[in-house]
């Protein structure tokens, strides 16, 4: 793993260790896969100020997200299929996390469940919720993140309908995957991946089948969104979805001024500037183009976080330098996940923090919580 200097190298040897239909289940974006580009891509226009003759010794990326302390402000984004692209995925990221002392955040959507991850960590981590019209399968699901002791609800506000990824749909993207000639093919082409999988019996959404209702084979996540999600999920809900949990509850897929404004009526403690990594509203702005703006409208009456094309600390620190309180890594940690689990998870965290504090000594700080606007050249 110490040959991967950088998050590229993850992904390329992710690239060669995960089935197709799973390595580009994350590598999408919707439809033309612009917005998912645009997120990476409007960071590389942001220029740094290189001070010098400054004392950079004893730095510190030590923070707080939503009063949590973390050892750099880098949590692990709720992400769907995660242990497809590595057996037992969400397992070995949370210990991973942990470890690192950054947060885990478990998508509903994932392999392992609620419980599993539970099973194996030693600290709260995160739950995303989706809301689906089936109150009672939600109510569920939130009592069991409670009981689990996780400590912050992240609720995700832009996936009540799936943005088309077309690769997922000439894939046949399905867990368990499907037995033709052509996943068989991608399957056995990935020897060490399909040992791993043949070592676990978690091969579908654990969270789900023989939880909700009448849900015993659940393959497609297109068509459980179509059939289950909450096309009718408001602001409104939100009261009753903070009530039910009662702790610490962040938003996800803020990419809009007024909305931002919106969500500071709503009892939330943060919420995540994000277009979900590219794969919803393709055309929509890159959240790190957004997060200024956002920002300044919520001032300093909630903390912002940032999700979206973040690839390298670089990236980390120049969110943070727009006023972000805390980022999140999804792809990331997938590729360091798919290249060799949770050493390889631990590797990109290692790249990300070394390339955050590299970045922030050359800036001329020692301490993340001074990084501010004034580190950016022409935007002071
Ligand atoms: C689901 O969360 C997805 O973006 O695929």
């Amino acid at each position: 793993m110490e040959q991967a200097l950088t998050i590229a190298d993850l992904k390329e040897r992710a690239r060669r260790r995960v089935p197709k239909m799973f390595f580009e289940y994350a590598d999408s974006g919707a439809w033309t896969e612009g917005t998912y580009r645009a997120n990476e891509e409007d960071f590389h226009k942001i220029k740094l100020r290189q001070r010098v003759l400054v004392d950079m010794s004893n730095r510190s990326l030590e923070t707080e997200m939503i009063g949590e302390k973390v050892s750099m402000p880098v949590a692990l984004a709720p992400t769907g299929f995660t242990g497809m692209q590595h057996a037992d995925g969400e397992m070995l990221a949370a210990q991973a996390a942990e470890e690192f002392g950054v947060p885990f955040t478990l998508s509903t959507m994932s392999i392992c469940s609620i419980e599993d991850v539970r099973s194996v960590t030693t600290k709260p981590f995160w739950f995303q919720l989706y809301v689906m019209q089936d109150k009672d399968f939600v109510y569920n699901l939130i009592d069991r993140a409670k009981a689990a002791g996780c400590s912050a609800l992240v609720l995700t506000l832009d996936l009540q309908i799936l943005g088309q990824r077309h690769k997922d749909i000439r894939n046949g993207l399905s867990a368990p995957p499907r037995f033709t000639p052509k996943h068989l093919w991608q399957m056995a082409t990935r020897p060490f991946w399909c040992l791993d999988m043949l070592g676990t019996k978690r091969h579908t959404f654990g969270n789900i089948v023989g939880h909700a209702k009448g849900v015993t084979d659940l393959s497609s996540l297109s068509s459980w969104t179509s059939e289950q999600f909450d096309p009718q999920l408001s602001w409104k809900d939100i009261e009753w979805i903070r009530d039910r949990w009662g702790g610490k509850l962040i938003l996800k897929g803020i990419l809009d001024e007024e909305d931002a404004r919106m969500s500071l009526g709503s009892g939330a403690d943060a919420i995540i500037v994000s277009n979900h990594g590219g794969r919803q509203l393709d055309g929509a702005a890159s959240s790190i183009d957004m997060l200024p703006r956002i920002v300044d409208a919520v001032g300093d009456k909630m903390e912002v976080h940032l999700d979206g094309g973040i690839r390298s600390g670089q990236d980390v620190l120049k969110a943070i330098c727009y006023g972000a309180k805390g980022t999140y890594i999804g792809r990331p940690f997938l590729y360091g996940l798919g290249a060799g689990g949770k050493a390889g998870v631990r590797r990109a965290l290692e790249i990300i923090r070394k390339e955050l504090d590299v970045t922030m000594a050359l800036c001329g700080e020692r301490d993340i919580k001074n990084l501010s606007r004034k580190n950016l050249l022409g935007d002071a």
